[in-house]
């Protein structure tokens, strides 16, 4: 279905900084367009009076299958949280249960404004399916541990290239995924670039998120997680970089100079005790900046009304500086630069002629918004999530009047709740 919609304030950049401005979209065939439907094109109206028109907000890192352990391991320590807690039920839980719990997940993140987002899980072929059947646009990784991506019982990997075979389309991309430096080898990391480099695929792995991490790679390695993917040619800009917590020398500059890009995930990194990112450094050092909200086992969101808040507010308080972080460096790190990171630059996160039609429609009428003074600080700074009223993926409706439009809630609530009640460990 075409669409036009009118009467909104959308949210515009010119020159690089944001305005709004009320005109009127057209959305044909999955796309953004400024030029108004000929006599003969078919289009259905969608009267946005009240509403700001944005570009939907990129998630850059997470696990949707977490959401079953929403609020479950809290207020423990790291080893508990991992060992204890979310390890046995991550082990013990049948395949299925990660559709219900990605569909939640997938549901919150509609919710709330995300249309986009990175996963990385351990399901064979749950996660896109979830995506797909949501209508969401996802880039999503089997998660890859171990020695050799081709040694004799590693399934991870031929998983990883059949969900591509199998799900790859306009809105489903793949990423390859190993998980960490510290569960996985130098041999399997060099193969991973490989591939990668050999497919054009996205990379994505998690990176010196704990001090352990650090010191634990200083003594194994004599170098720094960074310094280790550079010798291992791990680093471009196809790489996706989550965390990023402890950096230490020239980390920054590798980063900048190889294109990789960073996904800060403030709430995780406080949660879990892992302390702050050097967001502001990063951005002193020119690196694409991005963020993300990890899985709902350490945030306990997938809101990203909430991250981007929080980012500011956070940084401001640790470099005592009202100036740090801006609103518009936020929206951007959740918009553009994710686009950037993606290799979607100018079809994603922007509302431009010919860019993806992944809108979100927020009511300005919400007294959390209200009253409008500053639409862009709002977005960063009052902004809860709740205020999202309709959303498009790729030119589709999947909430319109805050109505699930792909999703059947009760459904997955019984779903989801049937497997929270047979595995999750009772504290
Ligand atoms: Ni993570």
């Amino acid at each position: 279905m075409n669409y036009k919609i009118t009467g909104g304030k959308v949210l515009l950049r010119e020159n690089g900084i944001l305005k709004t401005d009320e005109k009127d979209l057209f959305i044909r065939e999955g796309k953004i367009s400024f030029r108004p439907f000929q006599t003969g094109e078919v289009f259905e109206g969608f009267d946005a009076r009240g509403m700001l028109v944005m570009p939907g907000l990129v998630n850059m890192h997470t696990h949707a299958y977490m959401t079953i352990m929403r609020n479950y391991a809290d207020d423990v320590g790291f080893s508990e949280w991992l060992f204890k807690r979310v390890m046995p039920v991550e082990d013990s839980m049948p395949r299925e249960m990660a559709y219900w719990a990605s569909l939640l997940a997938c549901m919150e993140m509609i919710r709330t404004g995300t249309t986009c987002f990175v996963d990385m899980h351990m399901y064979h072929r749950q996660s896109p399916m979830a995506a797909r059947d949501a209508g969401v646009r996802a880039f999503i990784g089997r998660g890859l541990v171990g020695e050799d991506l081709w040694e004799e019982g590693n399934n991870r990997f031929r998983e990883a290239l059949e969900e591509k075979a199998e799900f790859e389309s306009e809105t489903l991309q793949f990423v390859l995924s190993p998980h960490a430096i510290y569960t996985c080898s130098p041999n399997l990391l060099t193969q991973v670039a490989q591939k990668g480099r050999e497919l054009s695929m996205l990379k994505q792995i998690h990176l010196s998120e704990s001090k352990t991490e650090l010191t634990d790679c200083l003594v194994k390695y004599g170098k720094t997680p960074v310094r280790l993917l550079w010798d291992l040619g791990f680093l471009d800009k196809k790489t996706i970089l989550a965390h990023c917590v402890q950096m230490q020398g020239d980390d920054l500059d590798l980063i900048h100079e190889s294109g990789a890009s960073v996904v800060t995930n403030p709430a995780s990194n406080a949660k879990l005790g892992n302390g702050f990112a050097p967001v502001q450094d990063m951005l002193d050092h020119r690196v694409n900046l991005c963020i993300g909200t990890d899985g709902t086992a350490s945030n306990n969101t997938l809101n990203m009304f909430r991250e981007m808040g929080l980012l500011s507010l956070i940084h401001k308080g640790i470099h005592k500086d009202p100036v740090a972080l801006p609103a518009q460096t936020v929206l951007d790190a959740a918009t553009v630069n994710a686009a950037r990171a993606l290799g979607m630059e100018g079809s994603l996160g922007v509302i431009s002629e010919g860019a993806a039609a992944d809108l979100i429609f927020i009511d300005l009428n919400e007294p959390s918004l209200f009253p409008p003074n500053n639409i862009v600080s709002s977005l960063c700074y009052s902004a809860n999530g709740s205020e999202v009223s309709s959303v498009m993926i790729n030119g589709k409706f999947v909430m319109r009047k805050r109505e699930m439009l792909t999703i059947d809630r009760e459904k997955v609530y019984a779903e989801v709740q049937k497997y929270a009640d047979q595995y999750l460990v009772k504290a």
